[in-house]
């Protein structure tokens, strides 16, 4: 895994959608995994920005996790998040998106299904990952072993702590994930760290320990993984 250091989120944001720019300009049809929460935001709205700048009909989008039990019009969700940050402004075609229904009646099927689109549509492009406070990435919480496919994930404390959700009433025990199979096959992985809450975790990563008690320090066996980190 590469890592680049910036000065502030503006600057990472601003780098990592370059970098997923050029990548959308070598490759006419591209499937872009999409992460939610604080450290994609800045990212997205630099790619809305330089939207024009790609072929947006061919993109197409896969939500990479969702909070499950949480209904799929709350604030909270992955898919309002989506919606507003990246699908909406990058004028993404409803049958060019791949999401978890945050509802759906047997956790399970769900799982599959989405599994299913996966092996047919993918793999993954371009992954975009954030990191969690305990090291997670997407819904692979830390563990003895993680899961290698789309999954039905208890949540860590931690995540039950997580800004969307933290707040919203319901109570959420389990997410909706791709697994560290789905998300190791992407071609290419970015990942995105700030804040100065990220920066004990970061530090931790940077030991470059493989452990499944760090998902995240799996992405060092990857071959193309980018890390943009700001301290700020
Ligand atoms: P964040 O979440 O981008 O909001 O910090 C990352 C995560 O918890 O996986």
């Amino acid at each position: 895994m590469k890592i680049e250091r910036f000065n502030s989120y503006q600057q990472l944001s601003e780098a990592a959608a370059e970098f997923v720019i050029g990548r959308l300009q070598a490759d006419r049809s591209t499937m872009l995994c999409a992460a939610t929460g604080g450290s994609p935001t800045g990212m997205y709205r630099s790619l809305a920005v330089r939207g024009p700048e790609i072929d947006t009909k061919k993109l197409r989008v896969l939500k990479l996790d969702e909070w499950y039990g949480l209904p799929m019009d709350h604030p909270g969700t992955c898919e309002t998040y989506l919606n507003k940050h990246l699908i909406g402004p990058m004028q993404i075609e409803a049958s060019n998106y791949i999401s978890f229904n945050s509802e759906a009646p047997d956790a399970e099927d769900e799982c599959r299904r989405i599994e299913e689109q996966i092996q047919r549509q993918g793999p993954i492009d371009i992954c975009i990952l954030g990191i969690g406070l305990n090291g997670h990435l997407a819904l692979n919480e830390p563990a003895e072993s993680l899961q290698y496919g789309v999954h039905s994930a208890v949540l860590a404390e931690s995540s039950k702590q997580h800004p969307m959700i933290a707040g919203s009433g319901v109570d959420i025990t389990h997410g909706l994930t791709l697994g560290m199979g789905d998300i190791m096959a992407s071609k290419t992985i970015v990942l995105l760290v700030n804040g100065p809450s990220k920066k004990t975790i970061f530090n931790r990563l940077l030991e470059k320990q493989i452990s499944t008690r760090l998902p995240a320090s799996l992405l060092w066996l990857h071959p193309d993984a980018h890390c943009f980190y700001s301290e700020q």
